[in-house]
């Protein structure tokens, strides 16, 4: 049911939506009211839990368009640009992350990092993935049942191929991870939050100079010989890296949860994935538009006064591009609620679109891949332990997932 809410007293805001909207009862399914808000109100304000208002853009096209609008900023030490995860500035008062940077800023860190992140380099890594992968499905096999599925396999897989990209050495996975844990996690307190950016950060920084002294095959080895006229600190390489680890880790282990039990809950496609692996590529993007887990990840604020659809939005506005909402626009999409292999149309926005666009969308897609393909062949009859509505879901968070995921097989 939709929760109306009174706009800020004085904003000129009347009654709007609150945002984010709760899924329903099906955990596959975006929100019910975005359909009303594609077929009816395509750009609408609604009310953030910090009180300020945002526009929601509802719309495949108008999101596509919106995404690339150079009248529109991503950047995230703007005052008024809503920050799910917090503002743009990390605790330590430094710019966080050049995903929340505009151009010119932004492209010096995508260019350096881009040609780590190909397709060539993402299918060169797929024999180690699957090492990772057959080691994470060891662990799960050697638990008792029910196992949970998040702490088995959806953590451990992401964290494990985004250290060994950037070249963190495996003695030191241990602390890396606790850190980027502690960062990822909603429940740490300001100073635990502080404390692990200012650990993670000072560990970087050492990282970026031993790897001018024994440089690798990795990111941190490209960060650390950065060109000078490029003007990176150390400070600013490490933040790189950083910004790397924190874009890629919970989306995928989301992907990696909701992907399995939304796979278990359609056993004819299941079927057909059993039966001839080459679908898995397809599967994979599906299970992308289909769970529109990110909407909260291209949050953005207009530069200038623009219109969208017809709506004007003032410049300082925020705005929140509902990717998961265009994703099952039926402009596009033929019966959009339903999870289809054999769908022709493969352009979702899952990754973003446009100078954002996901730096790591290779990779994940090579990661989903070897995931579901080998946790099916390995238990072939794995199921989730408790019905699907008895999962406890992440309705609070930037992405939305599960908590656990109990299996049996
Ligand atoms: C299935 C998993 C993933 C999903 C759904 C996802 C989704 C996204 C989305 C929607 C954006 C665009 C944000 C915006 O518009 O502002 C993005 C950006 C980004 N992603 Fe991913 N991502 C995933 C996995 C990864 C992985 C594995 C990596 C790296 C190892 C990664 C690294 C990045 C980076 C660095 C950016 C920022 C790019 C930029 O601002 O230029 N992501 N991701």
């Amino acid at each position: 049911m939709t929760e109306l809410v009174q706009g800020p007293t004085g904003s000129g805001v009347g009654v709007v939506r609150a945002f984010p909207m709760r899924r329903g009862g099906c955990p596959f399914d975006v929100p019910a009211e975005y359909g009303t808000l594609r077929s009816a109100e395509p750009v609408s304000r609604a009310l953030l839990r910090d009180g300020s208002t945002v526009w929601l853009v509802a719309r495949h096209a108008d999101v596509q368009a919106g995404l690339v609008d150079e009248r529109i900023s991503c950047d995230g030490s703007t005052p008024g640009i809503p920050m799910p995860g917090g503002s743009g500035v990390d605790p330590v008062g430094r710019r966080s992350s050049f995903v929340r940077m505009d151009p010119p800023e932004h492209d010096v860190h995508r260019k350096l990092l881009a040609p780590d992140f190909t397709m060539r380099k993402a299918r060169a890594l797929r024999p180690w993935i699957q090492g990772v992968v057959d080691s994470a499905l060891d662990d799960l096999a050697g638990s008792g049942q029910p196992a949970d599925l998040v702490r088995l396999l959806a953590m451990p897989v992401p964290s494990t191929v985004v250290c060994h990209v950037l070249g963190v050495p495996h003695s030191d996975h241990e602390f890396f991870q606790s850190r980027a844990a502690v960062m990822l996690d909603r429940g740490s307190s300001r100073d635990d939050l502080r404390n692990a950016v200012v650990e993670l950060r000072t560990y970087m920084i050492g990282l970026l100079q031993d790897k001018r002294a024994n440089p690798g095959d990795d990111v941190l080895t490209k960060l650390a010989h950065a060109p000078a006229d490029l003007g990176l600190t150390d400070d600013d390489l490490a933040g790189a890296a950083q910004s790397v680890l924190n874009a890629s880790h919970e989306a995928t282990v989301n992907m990696i949860a909701l992907g399995t039990l939304a796979l278990t809950e359609n056993p004819h496609a299941l079927a057909e994935l059993k039966a001839d692996r080459n679908l898995w590529p397809a599967a994979v993007d599906e299970l992308l538009r289909y769970l529109g887990i990110g909407d909260l990840l291209s949050p953005r604020i207009a530069k200038e006064d623009l219109d969208i659809a017809g709506q004007r939005i003032a410049a300082g506005e925020g705005l929140y591009f509902l990717t998961g909402s265009a994703n099952r626009d039926e402009e596009v999409y033929a019966d959009p609620a339903a999870f289809d292999l054999h769908r022709p149309h493969r352009g979702h926005l899952a990754f973003g679109y446009g100078l954002h666009q996901c730096l790591g969308q290779n990779l994940a897609r090579v990661e989903l891949e070897v995931v579901f393909e080998s946790l099916f062949r390995r238990f072939p009859d794995l199921r989730p332990a408790v019905p699907v509505d008895e999962l406890s879901y992440k309705h609070d968070s930037a992405l939305f997932g599960v908590h656990e995921l109990p299996v049996v097989w």
